[in-house]
């Protein structure tokens, strides 16, 4: 089993991924904007795209893009580069350029949601489209950690050594795979609260050390505990986007009364706007119960339900089984369909 830095893409998947046609890989190989490998599979050499070659080739998409496609279109006739640029994007969907907000936590007071999950999977779709990524876990059971297959956290520093004993944060940092860093979490964190409470501007501690670092990443992402704690608190002012992911289940949906009104209530103390995406997760569309909750989410939180659903999916548990991607699991099934989605939602607003 390959582990994320080093998984590699057939043809068939990089399309499905980068979602173009897989005829059109010989061209983009032309045209300088994708490199692949030869790999021995059996006595066969197979055509691969390396994860590198992934992030290399959404770079290149977005530099041509920045350079080139607006002033180009605006100015007169698209040259050659721009008609690759729009070509691609208007195959694809894409939306080139930074995220629209860098800082993001998933979030949910109650339990068993799919935070981890999609957080996990979301950071490491972000890094494969060549974003410098930090997924920071201030979760004491280490499921973000874990989900990103690093197993020696409980030797490593994390959010707890930053903000109580005053470790500088790039000391808590470390690297998992090209584009991706995390600050990982151990038990040690469930630990943090009353440390925490006792600091002085308890709240801000994290958005100041986050701020230190900022500057090396374009997302930061954080997966948090299933509580209304002071340690979510702090993430709820340092970042730029929440989103709730909510099982299409009724207890689930009982609980976004309490979540809204967390958020409500931050947002009231330190004066700030925080953009709410609530992500509808877990959904059975062959179950009534799922259809009627996800239709009273949308009924009752128009402005903030995401347009992605993610389905209940066996290749979702079968990814935390794996500690890897569900594109490994399986390129073209329907979790890496709704986690294509959701990523091109959450990094577009
Ligand atoms: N869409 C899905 N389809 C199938 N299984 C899922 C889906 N989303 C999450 N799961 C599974 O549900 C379980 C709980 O998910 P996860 O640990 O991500 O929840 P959580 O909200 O982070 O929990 P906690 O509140 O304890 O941190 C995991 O086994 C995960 O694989
Ligand atoms: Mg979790």
């Amino acid at each position: 089993m390959a582990s994320f830095k080093e998984m590699c893409f057939t043809p068939a998947e990089f399309a499905a991924i980068a979602k173009v046609d897989r005829h059109s890989i010989s061209s983009l190989e032309q045209r300088g904007l994708l490199k692949t490998v030869k790999r021995r599979m059996g006595n066969v050499d197979r055509k691969m795209v390396t994860l590198e070659d992934m992030q290399n080739y959404f770079r290149a998409i977005r530099e041509q893009d920045l350079t080139q496609g607006d002033g180009a279109t605006a100015a007169g006739p698209a040259t050659p580069a721009t008609e690759d640029i729009q070509s691609v994007a208007a195959a694809t969907g894409f939306i080139p350029g930074i995220p629209k907000n860098k800082i993001q936590m998933f979030y949910n007071v109650k339990g068993g949601t799919g935070k981890s999950t999609l957080t996990a999977q979301y950071v490491m779709r972000a890094v494969m489209m060549g974003y410098n990524v930090l997924a920071l876990d201030l979760d004491g059971q280490g499921h973000l950690t874990v989900n990103l297959d690093i197993l020696d956290a409980h030797e490593r520093p994390t959010i707890y050594d930053v903000l109580i004993n005053d470790l500088p944060i790039h000391e808590a940092v470390m690297n998992v795979a090209p584009g991706l860093d995390l600050i990982p979490a151990n038990l040690g964190l469930c630990n943090i609260e009353i440390p925490l409470n006792n600091k002085s501007r308890r709240e801000y501690r994290l958005s100041e050390a986050l701020r230190k670092i900022s500057d090396r990443y374009d997302l930061i992402v954080a997966d948090t505990n299933p509580a209304a704690s002071i340690l979510n608190g702090s993430m709820l002012v340092a970042t730029n986007l929440v989103n709730v992911v909510c099982a299409t289940n009724p207890l689930s949906f009982h609980g976004m009364t309490l979540v809204m009104a967390t958020i409500e209530g931050m947002e009231r103390e330190f004066d700030k706007k925080l953009e709410v995406k609530i992500i509808p997760n877990m959904y059975d569309s062959r179950e009534v119960i799922s259809q009627e909750v996800l239709g009273e989410l949308q009924a009752q939180f128009p402005d903030n339900c995401s347009r992605s659903v993610i389905n209940r999916s066996a290749d979702l548990n079968e990814a935390t089984k794996r500690r890897t991607t569900v594109w490994d699991v399986s390129s073209k099934g329907t979790a890496a369909h709704d986690m294509n989605s959701l990523t091109d939602e959450l990094l577009s607003g």
